[in-house]
């Protein structure tokens, strides 16, 4: 059964996840029509500080108040389940047709695999109640590996144009044929300085090619100020994430 689209941005460290992610929230806070689900999935904040939301609480909040509860038998097994999805709806952080949930960060290395299966287990029941869900994930292969991403239709995977970074978008697919349920999966080039540069990117990996966003100073710009993407101006980088959208169909069932 095709449900409603979970979006998720994966790519290597820096190659522009967040910025495609806080792009495409733009977009779809200005178009209004759909309630979308906003998912910062980095335990290294990314969306979160690019739209300037900071949720009180996390979904590490939400994992830590499960221990304490558990260590202090306030809770049966089965009381803990049913109030999971409660907890999640709470800790979102509304704004307009946006909703936003953020992973947080454990304290200790140990606990980042529980955190994932809470957060695999938040995006499934979660993005049942919105139109769309938009995820930023953690860079690299990790998450999808951990199968946090199994429940995404959309797989979109950024890169500049080094060999580098397309050879992680590439290995990234190839953990996605056995770990993601994806339908659709794509290849965004990021900071393209000119089309002859993407093309010639294009040529050196078999991933389907979406688009290309352009090198745009607005966008860094934005990313030094306290600005938020919700709020900038329209730029390069906006209008081919816009086409890029509107184009390739991506986002049509
Ligand atoms: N199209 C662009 N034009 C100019 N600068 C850009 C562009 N895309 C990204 N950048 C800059 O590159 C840097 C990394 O971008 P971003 O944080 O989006 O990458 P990331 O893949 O999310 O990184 P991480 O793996 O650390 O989460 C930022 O300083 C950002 O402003
Ligand atoms: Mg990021």
């Amino acid at each position: 059964m095709a449900g409603e689209p979970v979006v998720a941005v994966c790519g290597k460290g820096g190659v522009g996840k967040t910025t495609l992610a806080a792009l495409l929230a733009r977009l779809l806070r200005d178009d209004g029509r759909r309630r979308v689900l906003v998912v910062d999935a980095d335990p290294a904040v990314g969306l979160g500080m690019a739209l300037r939301i900071f949720p009180a609480r996390t979904v590490n909040d939400v994992r830590k108040e499960i221990i304490s509860a558990v260590r202090e038998h306030a809770a049966d097994q089965v009381d803990l389940a049913a109030s999971v999805d409660y907890k999640m709806m709470e800790i979102l952080e509304e704004d307009g047709n946006l909703a936003f949930l953020s992973v947080g960060r454990p304290e200790e290395e140990g606990c980042y695999c529980q955190l994932n299966t809470l957060l695999r287990e938040a995006i499934e029941s979660l993005s049942s109640h919105f139109d769309l869900t938009l995820i930023d994930a953690e860079a690299g292969v990790e998450q999808v590996n951990r199968r946090v991403m199994r429940s995404v239709s959309h797989l979109l995977l950024v890169s500049d144009t080094t060999t580098k970074g397309l050879r992680v978008a590439e290995s990234i697919r190839e953990v996605a044929e056995e770990a993601v349920e994806y339908r659709k999966l794509g290849l965004i080039l990021n900071r393209v300085r000119d089309p002859a540069e993407a093309q010639k990117a294009g040529t050196k990996t078999a991933l389907p090619l979406l688009g290309a966003i352009p090198e745009d100073d607005t966008v860094r710009e934005f990313d030094a100020s306290a600005c938020s993407f919700l709020e900038m101006p329209p730029c390069p980088a906006l209008e081919a994430t816009r086409e890029l959208l509107l184009e390739s169909g991506f986002l049509s069932p």
